[in-house]
């Protein structure tokens, strides 16, 4: 049996019974909840700072999200979200976040291609009081980006407490386009969320119970929109759940944009799969439509197992995630957002544009380091959902950095998924582009483009990547890869990685025991170099000369694999020399003197 309630959620009428039952709620609560839900709130728009100088506050507050009881929340100059931050690419931009939220936290600036010290990840605290004063030229193309707190064990909280933003970069390669880009009219911010809440109105954060739908912090909401083409910029914003968009009537859209800025061509769809973390830009055209309605709806009855929004998360309901399971959004078709179409506008766009940007993905054959990231759940093995989560077998720890990347390295990462779940996969400072898809290089066409999450398959699916480590290095502060359902990063799906400049001159991070050299001063043409026993295999090794060039580098192959090595010297001229050793979690570095 269906239930239609008014304009809002279609849902089994006897998984919600039941669902509300084994809540354990009272008839009155069920009332009070089954009236809010049918209620119409027109879309929150969240207000803007377009401005080279932006200043955050972040701090405690309370929403009205349900009658009765205030939701206790957390927000950026406001109770509940954060300001859209808009952003020229090339502009220099001067930002001032400060913490009034009486707790640490830091600030991650989520795509954006920006250094390790201002990138905000889990080492860059910002202390109760205390303003962080991030400053940097921004890089990335026209694109929809966001922030959100990323501090280590406590990202869902803060970012289930509302504290999100989206962050919209423009350039002049989108601004000749013909686009809607009035915000809030025909260029539409979406944050989608679900979240828990308790019978006092507070937000569980650490559940899987997540059974409120919001957008934009707004319950059952609906937008006037003018019967044109509009464009929606979309982040699921969400601790877990994935969507999977689509509209009533299955009516075309058209996905214009990635998580890292626009394709080439707009794909023409009636589903996209959007996962915690990833963006989309989609244009739907409404031209025509005035006085009708029409829905933005998760087909979620379309999921297969493995996915965080399927009826069954798993490979099979025999082991079920603790508290998935009754949950009205899980399995089940449900409203995300009531498009109401108004008048047309002036200067209206009404037509999908045929081409896009020019997309230049990396080549594979500029690729000089593969790489794997195995995602696991430890406890249960394959089919347990609940963690202990890894990746390549180990949980984040603060004080390892568990990849080393030289500077300008190109890289293909195969993310391996070994667990009985989907994973969204995000990787720090970097935009990449999905080369192999399940180990076909047929990647879907809405996974073309620039991308910095995505969603690895459940059950032994894999995504093989490629990107380019530029521009940034720093030996001390790491960037992160992380599953970005918030409830695995925080519970350990996540690593650090620094990119390392073999030229640059700061060498704190870098270990002086781990090998020996000999004979040190030499006048043969070899030396011998010897690694401790407690040293990983070495992936590569530069030698750097009293001027800081760096003079040789050569990878280590598979077949070469040794804790020896003879390293030809004949080519060098006498004088002073660092040798650097990188191996996957360190760089080892000694002086060693060639006289001849
Ligand atoms: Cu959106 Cu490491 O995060
Ligand atoms: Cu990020
Ligand atoms: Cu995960």
């Amino acid at each position: 049996m269906f239930l239609s309630c008014t304009k809002g959620i279609n849902i089994n009428l006897t998984n919600y019974l039941n669902y509300f039952i084994m809540k354990n709620l009272t008839t009155v609560l069920f009332l009070s909840i089954f009236i809010s839900l049918s209620a119409q709130n027109p879309l929150l728009i969240p207000q803007t700072i377009e401005s080279t100088n932006i200043n955050l506050t972040l701090q405690n507050g309370t929403n009205q999200f349900f009658t009765g009881q205030t939701t206790a929340t957390m927000g950026a100059n406001g109770n509940v979200l954060a300001p859209t931050i808009i952003m020229q690419k090339g502009s220099n931009v001067n930002i001032n976040v400060t913490n009034n939220l009486g707790q640490p936290t830091t600030i991650h600036w989520h795509g954006m291609h920006i250094s390790a010290s201002n990138d905000g990840g889990p080492h860059t605290v910002i202390d109760p009081g205390a303003t962080w004063n991030p400053q940097f030229e921004v890089m990335n193309k026209a694109s929809t980006m966001w922030y959100h707190p990323h501090l280590h064990e406590f990202t869902n909280e803060h970012v289930s407490k509302g504290l999100a933003g989206m962050l919209i970069i423009k350039d002049d390669e989108e601004a000749a386009l013909e686009l809607p880009r009035t915000y809030g009219i025909d260029d539409i911010p979406l944050i989608i969320q679900t979240k828990d809440f308790d019978a006092n109105n507070q937000i569980i954060h650490d559940s899987n119970s997540d059974d409120v739908l919001m957008v934009n912090a707004t319950l059952n909401p609906f937008k006037d929109v003018p019967a044109q083409v509009i464009r929606l910029r979309i982040l699921n914003g969400s601790s877990q759940r994935v969507f999977n968009l689509g509209f009533t009537g299955d009516k075309t859209f058209y996905q214009i944009a990635t998580d890292g800025g626009l394709k080439n061509t707009p794909t023409s769809l009636t589903r996209l799969k959007i996962a915690p973390g990833e963006r989309t830009e989609i244009l739907v055209d409404l031209t025509g439509m005035q006085g009708q309605t029409l829905q933005l709806i998760s087909y979620a009855s379309e999921f297969g197992n493995g996915i965080y929004g399927s009826s069954s998360p798993g490979m099979n309901s025999s082991m079920p995630l603790t508290g998935y399971n009754p949950n009205p959004l899980n399995g089940n078709d449900f409203n995300i957002l009531q498009l109401t179409i108004i008048a047309q506008t002036a200067n209206a766009v009404t037509t999908i544009p045929n081409s896009l940007v020019t997309y230049t993905p990396f080549l594979t054959t500029n690729s000089n380091q593969s790489r794997s990231m195995t995602l696991s759940s430890v406890t249960g093995g394959f089919q347990q959902l609940n963690g202990n989560f890894t990746v390549n077998n180990v949980s984040m720890d603060m004080n390892t950095i568990n990849v080393t990347i030289p500077l300008d390295n190109t890289e293909i990462w195969t993310i391996q998924n070994n667990s009985a779940i989907s994973h969204p996969f995000h990787i720090h400072d970097i935009q990449f582009n999905i080369i192999e898809y399940n180990g076909s290089t047929n990647v879907p066409a809405y996974l073309q483009g620039w991308k910095d999450t995505v969603l690895v398959p459940s059950g032994q699916g894999s995504v093989k990547v490629i990107t380019k480590f530029e521009d940034f290095a720093d030996d001390t502060i790491p960037y992160m890869y992380h599953c970005h359902m918030l409830t695995h990063e925080d519970g350990g799906m996540m690593g650090q990685f620094v990119v390392v400049d073999p030229n640059a001159s700061t060498v704190d991070l870098y270990l002086n025991d781990g090998f020996s050299i000999f004979p040190n001063p030499s006048e043969n043409t070899y030396i011998t170099v010897k690694l401790n026993e407690d040293i990983d295999n070495i992936r590569s090794y530069a030698v750097v000369n009293s001027l800081g060039q760096i003079v040789g580098y050569h990878k280590i192959h598979e077949n070469e694999i040794n804790n020896m090595y003879s390293l030809p010297i004949f080519e060098y001229a006498s004088g002073i020399y660092m040798l650097k050793l990188f191996t996957e979690s360190a760089i080892y570095q000694k002086k060693f003197i060639i006289a001849k």
